[in-house]
Protein backbone atom coordinates (compact mmCIF):
# COMPACT_ATOMS: atom_id res chain seq x y z
CA UNK A 1 0.00 0.00 0.00
CA UNK A 2 1.38 3.29 -0.96
CA UNK A 3 2.79 5.33 2.16
CA UNK A 4 0.48 8.61 2.82
CA UNK A 5 1.64 11.44 1.46
CA UNK A 6 1.32 15.65 2.21
CA UNK A 7 0.66 16.94 -1.20
CA UNK A 8 2.44 20.23 -2.32
CA UNK A 9 0.15 23.16 -2.06
CA UNK A 10 -2.29 22.25 0.15
CA UNK A 11 -1.70 20.40 3.21
CA UNK A 12 -3.57 17.24 2.04
CA UNK A 13 -2.88 13.78 3.78
CA UNK A 14 -4.26 11.18 1.54
CA UNK A 15 -4.08 7.22 1.90
CA UNK A 16 -4.94 5.74 -1.50
CA UNK A 17 -5.83 2.43 -1.01
CA UNK A 18 -7.50 -0.35 -2.39
CA UNK A 19 -7.14 -2.54 -5.38
CA UNK A 20 -5.60 -0.33 -8.55
CA UNK A 21 -4.10 3.37 -8.19
CA UNK A 22 -6.78 5.23 -9.76
CA UNK A 23 -9.42 3.98 -7.77
CA UNK A 24 -7.53 4.72 -4.62
CA UNK A 25 -6.66 8.11 -5.21
CA UNK A 26 -10.55 8.74 -6.05
CA UNK A 27 -11.73 6.83 -2.98
CA UNK A 28 -9.04 8.63 -0.90
CA UNK A 29 -10.05 11.99 -2.44
CA UNK A 30 -13.90 11.75 -1.95
CA UNK A 31 -13.53 10.34 1.48
CA UNK A 32 -11.50 13.54 2.46
CA UNK A 33 -14.75 15.84 0.30
CA UNK A 34 -17.23 13.52 2.38
CA UNK A 35 -15.76 13.98 5.65
CA UNK A 36 -15.30 17.36 5.59
CA UNK A 37 -11.40 17.26 5.41
CA UNK A 38 -11.39 19.35 2.33
CA UNK A 39 -13.43 21.91 2.52
CA UNK A 40 -16.33 23.25 -0.43
CA UNK A 41 -14.19 25.61 -2.43
CA UNK A 42 -11.01 24.34 -1.52
CA UNK A 43 -8.51 24.35 -4.95
CA UNK A 44 -6.81 21.26 -5.17
CA UNK A 45 -3.41 20.85 -6.24
CA UNK A 46 -2.61 20.76 -10.21
CA UNK A 47 -2.44 17.24 -11.20
CA UNK A 48 1.24 17.50 -12.30
CA UNK A 49 1.86 18.74 -8.68
CA UNK A 50 0.31 15.77 -7.03
CA UNK A 51 1.27 13.30 -8.82
CA UNK A 52 4.73 14.56 -7.98
CA UNK A 53 4.26 14.26 -4.47
CA UNK A 54 2.42 10.95 -4.93
CA UNK A 55 5.07 9.50 -7.42
CA UNK A 56 2.27 8.17 -9.32
CA UNK A 57 1.76 9.19 -13.02
CA UNK A 58 -0.08 12.52 -13.84
CA UNK A 59 -2.67 10.70 -15.89
CA UNK A 60 -4.13 8.55 -13.02
CA UNK A 61 -4.49 11.49 -11.29
CA UNK A 62 -6.11 13.16 -14.23
CA UNK A 63 -8.29 10.47 -14.07
CA UNK A 64 -9.04 10.60 -10.36
CA UNK A 65 -9.79 13.84 -10.73
CA UNK A 66 -11.90 13.39 -14.13
CA UNK A 67 -13.98 11.12 -11.84
CA UNK A 68 -15.13 12.84 -9.07
CA UNK A 69 -15.57 16.14 -11.44
CA UNK A 70 -18.73 13.73 -12.59
CA UNK A 71 -19.40 12.33 -10.19
CA UNK A 72 -19.92 15.94 -8.32
CA UNK A 73 -17.39 16.06 -5.64
CA UNK A 74 -15.29 18.29 -7.93
CA UNK A 75 -15.50 21.15 -9.93
CA UNK A 76 -12.91 21.69 -13.02
CA UNK A 77 -13.27 25.53 -14.63
CA UNK A 78 -10.64 27.01 -17.00
CA UNK A 79 -8.35 29.22 -15.68
CA UNK A 80 -9.47 28.03 -11.71
CA UNK A 81 -8.05 24.54 -11.71
CA UNK A 82 -9.57 21.50 -10.02
CA UNK A 83 -11.86 22.73 -6.99
CA UNK A 84 -13.73 20.39 -4.24
CA UNK A 85 -17.68 21.45 -5.53
CA UNK A 86 -19.00 24.57 -4.14
CA UNK A 87 -21.90 23.01 -2.30
CA UNK A 88 -22.61 21.83 1.18
CA UNK A 89 -20.36 18.84 2.27
CA UNK A 90 -22.94 15.31 1.78
CA UNK A 91 -22.84 14.26 5.45
CA UNK A 92 -23.64 10.61 6.29
CA UNK A 93 -27.30 10.36 7.40
CA UNK A 94 -27.63 12.11 10.51
CA UNK A 95 -31.09 9.47 11.56
CA UNK A 96 -30.05 7.56 14.13
CA UNK A 97 -29.46 4.33 12.59
CA UNK A 98 -32.66 2.36 12.54
CA UNK A 99 -32.10 -1.16 13.81
CA UNK A 100 -32.49 -2.61 9.95
CA UNK A 101 -29.66 0.55 8.54
CA UNK A 102 -25.97 -0.01 8.96
CA UNK A 103 -25.14 3.97 9.84
CA UNK A 104 -25.00 6.00 6.39
CA UNK A 105 -21.80 6.77 4.31
CA UNK A 106 -22.96 7.87 1.25
CA UNK A 107 -24.58 11.26 -0.08
CA UNK A 108 -27.30 9.71 -1.76
CA UNK A 109 -29.78 6.90 -0.01
CA UNK A 110 -32.57 4.81 -0.83
CA UNK A 111 -32.35 2.54 2.07
CA UNK A 112 -36.36 1.45 2.76
CA UNK A 113 -37.41 2.51 6.53
CA UNK A 114 -36.79 5.95 7.17
CA UNK A 115 -39.73 8.26 5.63
CA UNK A 116 -38.45 12.13 4.28
CA UNK A 117 -37.03 13.47 7.47
CA UNK A 118 -36.84 17.26 6.23
CA UNK A 119 -40.98 17.27 5.42
CA UNK A 120 -41.83 16.24 9.41
CA UNK A 121 -44.65 18.99 9.86
CA UNK A 122 -42.87 21.08 12.33
CA UNK A 123 -45.23 23.78 12.69
CA UNK A 124 -47.94 21.99 13.17
CA UNK A 125 -46.54 19.36 15.35
CA UNK A 126 -44.95 22.54 17.56
CA UNK A 127 -48.56 23.90 17.78
CA UNK A 128 -50.15 20.78 19.26
CA UNK A 129 -47.55 19.99 21.77
CA UNK A 130 -48.23 23.56 22.78
CA UNK A 131 -51.79 22.89 23.18
CA UNK A 132 -51.70 19.46 24.31
CA UNK A 133 -49.33 20.72 27.64
CA UNK A 134 -51.27 24.27 28.24
CA UNK A 135 -54.08 21.78 28.28
CA UNK A 136 -53.27 18.65 30.48
CA UNK A 137 -54.04 18.49 33.67
CA UNK A 138 -51.33 18.27 36.56
CA UNK A 139 -52.23 14.35 36.56
CA UNK A 140 -50.99 13.98 33.39
CA UNK A 141 -47.66 14.09 34.51
CA UNK A 142 -47.53 11.49 36.47
CA UNK A 143 -47.06 7.95 35.97
CA UNK A 144 -50.91 7.04 34.41
CA UNK A 145 -52.34 3.89 32.91
CA UNK A 146 -49.42 1.92 32.03
CA UNK A 147 -51.86 1.05 28.65
CA UNK A 148 -50.90 4.70 27.83
CA UNK A 149 -52.57 8.27 28.31
CA UNK A 150 -56.09 8.20 27.38
CA UNK A 151 -56.55 10.92 25.23
CA UNK A 152 -54.36 9.57 22.73
CA UNK A 153 -55.86 6.15 22.81
CA UNK A 154 -59.46 8.21 21.87
CA UNK A 155 -57.70 9.58 19.47
CA UNK A 156 -55.96 6.37 17.85
CA UNK A 157 -59.29 4.43 18.40
CA UNK A 158 -61.22 6.44 16.10
CA UNK A 159 -58.46 7.65 13.81
CA UNK A 160 -57.79 3.56 12.92
CA UNK A 161 -61.61 2.57 12.94
CA UNK A 162 -61.81 5.49 10.22
CA UNK A 163 -58.84 5.04 8.34
CA UNK A 164 -57.74 1.53 8.98
CA UNK A 165 -61.00 -0.82 9.71
CA UNK A 166 -59.59 -1.37 12.57
CA UNK A 167 -61.98 -2.31 15.16
CA UNK A 168 -60.42 -0.59 18.01
CA UNK A 169 -61.93 0.29 21.63
CA UNK A 170 -59.45 2.21 23.80
CA UNK A 171 -59.65 0.22 26.50
CA UNK A 172 -57.55 -2.32 24.33
CA UNK A 173 -55.05 -0.40 23.20
CA UNK A 174 -51.37 -0.13 24.49
CA UNK A 175 -49.62 2.59 23.44
CA UNK A 176 -45.77 1.52 23.04
CA UNK A 177 -42.35 2.83 21.55
CA UNK A 178 -43.07 1.90 18.14
CA UNK A 179 -43.51 -1.10 16.16
CA UNK A 180 -40.06 -3.04 17.02
CA UNK A 181 -41.06 -2.62 21.07
CA UNK A 182 -44.56 -3.68 20.67
CA UNK A 183 -43.25 -6.88 19.09
CA UNK A 184 -40.60 -7.43 21.81
CA UNK A 185 -42.91 -7.48 24.26
CA UNK A 186 -45.35 -9.71 22.32
CA UNK A 187 -42.40 -12.32 21.97
CA UNK A 188 -42.15 -11.98 25.98
CA UNK A 189 -45.33 -12.81 26.09
CA UNK A 190 -45.58 -15.39 24.07
CA UNK A 191 -42.64 -17.06 25.38
CA UNK A 192 -44.40 -16.72 28.95
CA UNK A 193 -47.25 -18.52 28.01
CA UNK A 194 -45.11 -21.55 26.84
CA UNK A 195 -44.52 -20.65 22.74
CA UNK A 196 -40.97 -21.27 21.77
CA UNK A 197 -41.78 -20.25 17.65
CA UNK A 198 -43.54 -17.71 15.46
CA UNK A 199 -44.05 -18.15 12.05
CA UNK A 200 -42.78 -15.32 10.14
CA UNK A 201 -43.07 -14.17 6.21
CA UNK A 202 -39.55 -15.44 4.12
CA UNK A 203 -38.54 -12.39 3.41
CA UNK A 204 -38.46 -9.23 6.25
CA UNK A 205 -36.20 -7.72 8.66
CA UNK A 206 -33.48 -9.34 10.75
CA UNK A 207 -33.63 -6.65 13.61
CA UNK A 208 -36.94 -8.16 13.84
CA UNK A 209 -36.02 -11.84 13.45
CA UNK A 210 -33.06 -11.15 16.11
CA UNK A 211 -35.55 -9.18 18.34
CA UNK A 212 -37.77 -11.99 18.70
CA UNK A 213 -35.03 -14.60 19.19
CA UNK A 214 -33.89 -12.58 22.07
CA UNK A 215 -37.04 -12.93 23.50
CA UNK A 216 -36.34 -16.66 22.98
CA UNK A 217 -38.89 -17.33 19.73
CA UNK A 218 -37.54 -19.24 17.23
CA UNK A 219 -38.53 -17.33 13.45
CA UNK A 220 -39.98 -20.18 11.55
CA UNK A 221 -40.20 -18.70 7.35
CA UNK A 222 -43.32 -19.71 5.72
CA UNK A 223 -43.48 -20.79 2.19
CA UNK A 224 -44.87 -18.28 -0.51
CA UNK A 225 -45.20 -17.74 -4.15
CA UNK A 226 -45.98 -15.25 -6.77
CA UNK A 227 -49.26 -14.15 -4.34
CA UNK A 228 -47.13 -13.73 -1.11
CA UNK A 229 -47.03 -15.62 2.00
CA UNK A 230 -48.90 -18.93 1.65
CA UNK A 231 -50.80 -18.58 4.86
CA UNK A 232 -53.36 -21.86 3.53
CA UNK A 233 -50.06 -23.81 4.78
CA UNK A 234 -50.10 -21.94 8.40
CA UNK A 235 -51.32 -24.94 9.49
CA UNK A 236 -48.67 -27.65 8.37
CA UNK A 237 -45.68 -26.01 9.73
CA UNK A 238 -44.81 -28.43 11.74
CA UNK A 239 -42.77 -26.08 14.47
CA UNK A 240 -45.83 -24.08 14.80
CA UNK A 241 -48.30 -27.46 16.00
CA UNK A 242 -49.94 -26.61 19.28
CA UNK A 243 -49.04 -29.67 21.67
CA UNK A 244 -50.96 -32.56 21.36
CA UNK A 245 -54.42 -32.20 23.99
CA UNK A 246 -53.66 -28.67 24.27
CA UNK A 247 -56.26 -28.21 21.28
CA UNK A 248 -59.33 -27.71 23.13
CA UNK A 249 -58.03 -25.41 26.04
CA UNK A 250 -59.22 -21.71 25.74
CA UNK A 251 -56.95 -18.54 26.20
CA UNK A 252 -57.61 -17.01 29.67
CA UNK A 253 -60.67 -14.54 29.77
CA UNK A 254 -58.58 -12.24 31.54
CA UNK A 255 -54.53 -12.31 32.58
CA UNK A 256 -54.02 -11.86 36.24
CA UNK A 257 -51.01 -9.60 36.86
CA UNK A 258 -48.24 -11.94 38.00
CA UNK A 259 -48.99 -14.48 35.46
CA UNK A 260 -48.33 -18.13 36.81
CA UNK A 261 -45.78 -20.05 34.28
CA UNK A 262 -47.61 -20.90 31.42
CA UNK A 263 -50.74 -19.19 32.55
CA UNK A 264 -52.22 -20.99 29.11
CA UNK A 265 -51.16 -23.08 26.46
CA UNK A 266 -48.94 -22.63 24.27
CA UNK A 267 -50.45 -21.09 20.74
CA UNK A 268 -49.15 -20.87 16.98
CA UNK A 269 -48.37 -17.20 16.11
CA UNK A 270 -47.50 -15.78 13.03
CA UNK A 271 -46.27 -12.00 11.96
CA UNK A 272 -47.58 -10.78 9.14
CA UNK A 273 -47.24 -7.35 6.97
CA UNK A 274 -50.92 -8.11 5.33
CA UNK A 275 -52.01 -4.84 4.12
CA UNK A 276 -47.91 -4.39 2.14
CA UNK A 277 -45.47 -6.87 2.66
CA UNK A 278 -42.16 -5.91 3.26
CA UNK A 279 -40.19 -5.61 1.04
CA UNK A 280 -41.50 -7.48 -2.03
CA UNK A 281 -44.40 -5.42 -1.94
CA UNK A 282 -48.21 -6.31 -2.57
CA UNK A 283 -50.97 -7.15 -0.54
CA UNK A 284 -52.08 -10.50 0.89
CA UNK A 285 -55.22 -11.95 -1.58
CA UNK A 286 -57.95 -12.01 0.38
CA UNK A 287 -58.53 -15.99 0.55
CA UNK A 288 -55.03 -15.61 2.37
CA UNK A 289 -56.02 -13.28 4.53
CA UNK A 290 -59.44 -15.66 5.09
CA UNK A 291 -57.03 -18.55 5.37
CA UNK A 292 -54.78 -16.80 8.14
CA UNK A 293 -57.94 -15.85 10.17
CA UNK A 294 -59.54 -19.47 9.82
CA UNK A 295 -56.04 -21.12 10.90
CA UNK A 296 -56.33 -18.37 13.74
CA UNK A 297 -59.91 -19.59 14.81
CA UNK A 298 -59.41 -23.10 14.54
CA UNK A 299 -55.96 -23.17 16.76
CA UNK A 300 -56.45 -20.63 18.80
CA UNK A 301 -53.07 -19.05 17.32
CA UNK A 302 -52.32 -15.25 17.11
CA UNK A 303 -51.82 -13.10 14.51
CA UNK A 304 -49.55 -10.09 14.20
CA UNK A 305 -50.49 -7.40 11.72
CA UNK A 306 -47.54 -4.86 11.41
CA UNK A 307 -49.24 -2.55 9.46
CA UNK A 308 -46.12 -0.22 9.32
CA UNK A 309 -46.97 2.13 6.35
CA UNK A 310 -50.99 1.45 6.37
CA UNK A 311 -51.44 5.38 5.13
CA UNK A 312 -49.73 5.11 2.27
CA UNK A 313 -51.92 3.81 -1.14
CA UNK A 314 -51.53 4.93 -4.50
CA UNK A 315 -53.48 3.23 -6.88
CA UNK A 316 -56.05 1.63 -5.27
CA UNK A 317 -58.60 1.74 -2.12
CA UNK A 318 -56.60 1.23 1.08
CA UNK A 319 -55.92 -2.29 2.00
CA UNK A 320 -57.91 -2.64 5.50
CA UNK A 321 -56.69 -3.98 8.44
CA UNK A 322 -57.18 -7.57 8.82
CA UNK A 323 -57.98 -7.17 12.76
CA UNK A 324 -61.00 -5.63 11.25
CA UNK A 325 -61.70 -9.48 10.29
CA UNK A 326 -61.37 -10.94 13.71
CA UNK A 327 -59.92 -8.55 16.66
CA UNK A 328 -59.96 -11.45 19.17
CA UNK A 329 -57.07 -13.48 16.78
CA UNK A 330 -55.47 -10.86 15.72
CA UNK A 331 -52.96 -8.20 17.33
CA UNK A 332 -52.82 -4.76 15.08
CA UNK A 333 -49.07 -2.97 15.79
CA UNK A 334 -48.89 0.57 14.25
CA UNK A 335 -46.35 3.16 13.92
CA UNK A 336 -45.51 6.92 13.79
CA UNK A 337 -42.35 5.81 11.95
CA UNK A 338 -43.07 6.07 8.57
CA UNK A 339 -45.85 8.47 8.50
CA UNK A 340 -44.44 10.90 10.55
CA UNK A 341 -40.52 9.65 11.77
CA UNK A 342 -38.80 7.21 13.81
CA UNK A 343 -37.36 9.06 16.04
CA UNK A 344 -40.86 9.77 17.54
CA UNK A 345 -40.53 6.06 18.88
CA UNK A 346 -44.37 6.24 18.93
CA UNK A 347 -46.45 3.24 18.37
CA UNK A 348 -49.69 1.61 19.36
CA UNK A 349 -50.91 -2.40 19.70
CA UNK A 350 -54.89 -3.27 19.31
CA UNK A 351 -55.01 -6.04 21.23
CA UNK A 352 -57.89 -9.00 21.90
CA UNK A 353 -59.12 -7.85 25.45
CA UNK A 354 -57.64 -11.28 27.14
CA UNK A 355 -53.97 -9.58 26.17
CA UNK A 356 -54.22 -6.20 26.99
CA UNK A 357 -53.29 -6.20 31.03
CA UNK A 358 -50.53 -8.62 30.49
CA UNK A 359 -49.08 -6.50 27.77
CA UNK A 360 -49.35 -3.42 29.54
CA UNK A 361 -47.45 -4.89 32.43
CA UNK A 362 -44.77 -5.66 29.64
CA UNK A 363 -44.40 -2.73 28.05
CA UNK A 364 -46.64 0.23 29.43
CA UNK A 365 -45.52 3.49 30.37
CA UNK A 366 -42.80 3.24 27.88
CA UNK A 367 -43.34 6.45 25.63
CA UNK A 368 -43.19 9.77 27.17
CA UNK A 369 -46.39 11.37 28.26
CA UNK A 370 -45.73 14.63 26.42
CA UNK A 371 -45.43 13.05 22.84
CA UNK A 372 -48.43 10.81 23.65
CA UNK A 373 -50.57 13.87 24.27
CA UNK A 374 -49.10 15.81 21.00
CA UNK A 375 -49.64 13.13 18.88
CA UNK A 376 -53.54 12.84 20.45
CA UNK A 377 -54.07 16.33 19.88
CA UNK A 378 -52.35 16.12 16.52
CA UNK A 379 -54.76 13.56 15.41
CA UNK A 380 -57.79 15.31 16.87
CA UNK A 381 -57.45 18.71 14.79
CA UNK A 382 -57.14 16.97 11.68
CA UNK A 383 -53.43 17.66 11.39
CA UNK A 384 -52.41 13.84 10.95
CA UNK A 385 -55.14 13.46 8.27
CA UNK A 386 -53.51 16.76 6.47
CA UNK A 387 -50.03 15.59 6.81
CA UNK A 388 -50.65 11.97 5.56
CA UNK A 389 -52.66 13.08 2.48
CA UNK A 390 -49.44 15.57 1.45
CA UNK A 391 -47.10 13.19 2.32
CA UNK A 392 -48.77 10.52 -0.18
CA UNK A 393 -48.93 12.99 -2.79
CA UNK A 394 -45.00 13.59 -2.56
CA UNK A 395 -44.48 10.17 -2.70
CA UNK A 396 -46.78 9.13 -5.13
CA UNK A 397 -44.98 11.72 -7.51
CA UNK A 398 -41.88 10.71 -6.50
CA UNK A 399 -42.77 6.90 -7.51
CA UNK A 400 -44.53 8.26 -10.39
CA UNK A 401 -40.61 9.55 -11.50
CA UNK A 402 -39.00 6.56 -10.42
CA UNK A 403 -41.41 4.69 -12.95
CA UNK A 404 -41.36 6.86 -15.78
CA UNK A 405 -36.83 6.97 -15.30
CA UNK A 406 -36.64 3.65 -15.13
CA UNK A 407 -39.29 2.87 -18.51
CA UNK A 408 -36.79 5.44 -20.21
CA UNK A 409 -33.38 4.40 -18.89
CA UNK A 410 -33.38 1.46 -17.75
CA UNK A 411 -35.62 -0.48 -19.35
CA UNK A 412 -34.78 -4.24 -18.47
CA UNK A 413 -35.67 -3.18 -15.22
CA UNK A 414 -38.96 -4.43 -13.86
CA UNK A 415 -40.62 -2.43 -11.28
CA UNK A 416 -42.84 -4.12 -8.41
CA UNK A 417 -44.59 -3.66 -5.40
CA UNK A 418 -45.35 0.36 -6.48
CA UNK A 419 -48.89 0.54 -5.76
CA UNK A 420 -48.34 0.82 -2.03
CA UNK A 421 -45.70 2.38 0.55
CA UNK A 422 -42.41 3.96 0.12
CA UNK A 423 -40.17 1.60 -1.57
CA UNK A 424 -40.70 -0.56 -4.83
CA UNK A 425 -38.79 -3.45 -6.04
CA UNK A 426 -36.79 -3.26 -9.17
CA UNK A 427 -36.06 -6.66 -10.54
CA UNK A 428 -33.00 -7.24 -12.62
CA UNK A 429 -30.86 -9.72 -14.56
CA UNK A 430 -29.99 -12.55 -13.05
CA UNK A 431 -26.91 -12.48 -11.28
CA UNK A 432 -26.67 -8.22 -11.06
CA UNK A 433 -27.31 -7.38 -7.82
CA UNK A 434 -24.51 -7.53 -6.13
CA UNK A 435 -22.74 -5.28 -8.73
CA UNK A 436 -25.63 -3.28 -8.97
CA UNK A 437 -25.30 -2.02 -5.53
CA UNK A 438 -21.82 -1.84 -5.96
CA UNK A 439 -21.91 0.35 -8.97
CA UNK A 440 -24.40 2.66 -6.64
CA UNK A 441 -22.09 3.07 -4.52
CA UNK A 442 -19.15 4.09 -7.38
CA UNK A 443 -22.16 6.85 -7.52
CA UNK A 444 -22.51 7.77 -4.07
CA UNK A 445 -25.72 6.17 -3.70
CA UNK A 446 -26.60 3.67 -0.62
CA UNK A 447 -29.16 0.69 -1.78
CA UNK A 448 -29.90 -2.72 -0.52
CA UNK A 449 -30.47 -5.74 -2.62
CA UNK A 450 -33.26 -7.76 -1.89
CA UNK A 451 -31.05 -10.76 -0.91
CA UNK A 452 -30.24 -9.33 2.47
CA UNK A 453 -33.82 -9.52 3.30
CA UNK A 454 -34.41 -13.17 2.56
CA UNK A 455 -34.83 -15.02 6.17
CA UNK A 456 -31.62 -17.44 6.60
CA UNK A 457 -34.39 -20.82 6.57
CA UNK A 458 -36.12 -19.23 3.74
CA UNK A 459 -36.11 -20.70 -0.10
CA UNK A 460 -34.90 -18.38 -2.83
CA UNK A 461 -37.54 -15.84 -3.61
CA UNK A 462 -38.12 -13.78 -6.77
CA UNK A 463 -34.22 -13.43 -7.63
CA UNK A 464 -31.97 -10.62 -7.98
CA UNK A 465 -33.68 -6.82 -7.23
CA UNK A 466 -33.01 -3.66 -5.78
CA UNK A 467 -35.22 -2.81 -2.35
CA UNK A 468 -35.54 1.01 -3.29
CA UNK A 469 -37.14 3.50 -0.42
CA UNK A 470 -38.13 6.32 -2.71
CA UNK A 471 -39.14 7.96 0.62
CA UNK A 472 -35.96 8.59 2.53
CA UNK A 473 -34.18 11.29 0.28
CA UNK A 474 -35.16 14.80 1.01
CA UNK A 475 -36.88 16.36 -1.54
CA UNK A 476 -33.69 18.50 -2.54
CA UNK A 477 -31.41 15.47 -3.32
CA UNK A 478 -34.67 13.67 -4.92
CA UNK A 479 -33.39 14.43 -8.45
CA UNK A 480 -29.72 13.07 -7.68
CA UNK A 481 -30.73 10.09 -6.20
CA UNK A 482 -32.97 8.94 -9.17
CA UNK A 483 -29.76 10.15 -11.47
CA UNK A 484 -27.44 8.06 -9.66
CA UNK A 485 -29.27 5.23 -9.33
CA UNK A 486 -30.48 5.06 -13.17
CA UNK A 487 -26.77 5.58 -13.74
CA UNK A 488 -25.75 2.33 -11.75
CA UNK A 489 -28.53 0.41 -13.64
CA UNK A 490 -27.54 -1.90 -16.29
C1 LIG B 1 -41.61 -3.89 7.94
C2 LIG B 1 -41.52 -2.82 8.97
N1 LIG B 1 -42.25 -2.90 10.06
C3 LIG B 1 -42.22 -1.95 11.01
C4 LIG B 1 -41.43 -0.85 10.88
C5 LIG B 1 -41.48 0.25 11.91
O1 LIG B 1 -40.69 0.01 12.97
P1 LIG B 1 -40.64 1.01 14.22
O2 LIG B 1 -42.04 1.44 14.55
O3 LIG B 1 -40.03 0.18 15.28
O4 LIG B 1 -39.79 2.17 13.85
C6 LIG B 1 -40.61 -0.73 9.79
C7 LIG B 1 -39.71 0.43 9.66
O5 LIG B 1 -38.83 0.47 8.87
C8 LIG B 1 -40.66 -1.73 8.80
O6 LIG B 1 -39.91 -1.62 7.70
Amino acid sequence: MPKPRATLGIDLHLEPSGPGLRRGLTDALREAVRTGRLAPGTRLPSSRSLAADLGIARNTVADAYADLVAEGWLTARQGSGTQVADRAVPRPPTRPATPHRAPGRLPYDLIPGTPDLSSFPRTEWLRAARHALTAAPHDALGYGDPRGRTELRTALAGYLARARGVRADPEHIVVCSGFAHGLKLLGELLHARGHRTLAVEPYGLDVHWDLLARTGLRTVPLPSDGLGPRTEDLGSLEDLEVPEGLQDLKDGDSTPPVPPVPPVPPVPAVLLNPSHQFPIGGALPPERRAAAVDWARRTGGLILEDDYDGEFRYDRQPVGALQGLDPDHVVYLGTASKSLAPGLRLGWMVLPPHLVPEAARLGGRSTGVLEQLTLAEFIACGAYDRHVRAARLRYRRRRDALVAALAARAPEVRVGGIAAGLHAVLHLPPGTEESVVRAAAWQGLAVHGLSRYRHPSAAAGPGDALVVGYGTPPDHAWAGTLEALCRALP
